[in-house]
């Protein structure tokens, strides 16, 4: 029988509290108990990026990281991070570069996105392409997906407020 824990976490604003086996993944913790299937199970292998969450507000894969190792933490879905202006510039971009297909991916992509628009706000190529290395795709064929990131980077740069005054109250992811 496996050991339970109790763990304390917040999740997109809100404090929750689970009991759960130590060797649960995250992301089943996060689809399953709370309820937020906005993260998508693709690979389960650290290779799709279909199950990006913001712990701590460092990008991760939440099917690679154990449950109990988020204890105390805080984490932003892509369910919290949707209610942000920040969510918003970045999807109205992909809509505008049709980088949308099926949308299973999309989340995953999104948050990706943020993240490097958090770092490099106005990223070459190379970088798109590097930040973007983690997540896979399998109706765009990728270059609609720059397209997308490249105009997210603009409108956040013609937006009237500041970045880090878009982040809407979830600045810490
Ligand atoms: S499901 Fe986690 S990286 Fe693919
Ligand atoms: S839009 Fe279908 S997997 Fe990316």
């Amino acid at each position: 029988m496996n050991d339970r824990i109790l763990l304390n976490v917040s999740i997109d604003g809100r404090d929750c509290s689970f009991e759960t086996e130590t060797d649960r993944r995250l992301l089943d913790l996060l689809r399953e108990d709370a309820g937020i299937t906005g993260v998508r199970e693709g690979c389960g292998e650290g290779e799709c990026g279909a199950c990006s969450i913001f712990l701590d507000g460092k990008l991760v894969n939440s099917c690679c990281i154990p449950a109990v190792a988020a204890d105390g933490s805080s984490i932003v879905t892509i369910e919290g991070f949707s209610k942000t202006p920040e969510f918003d510039i970045i999807s109205d971009a992909y809509a505008e570069a049709g980088a949308v297909q099926c949308g299973f991916c999309t989340p995953g992509f999104i948050m990706a996105t943020a993240a490097l628009l958090r770092e490099i706000p106005i990223p070459d190529d190379n970088q798109i392409r590097t930040a973007l290395s983690g997540n896979l795709c399998r109706c765009t064929g990728y270059s609609m997906i720059i397209d997308a990131v490249r105009i997210a980077s603009k409108n956040f740069h013609s937006a009237s407020s500041p970045l880090d005054q878009q982040y809407g109250g979830l600045n810490d992811t």
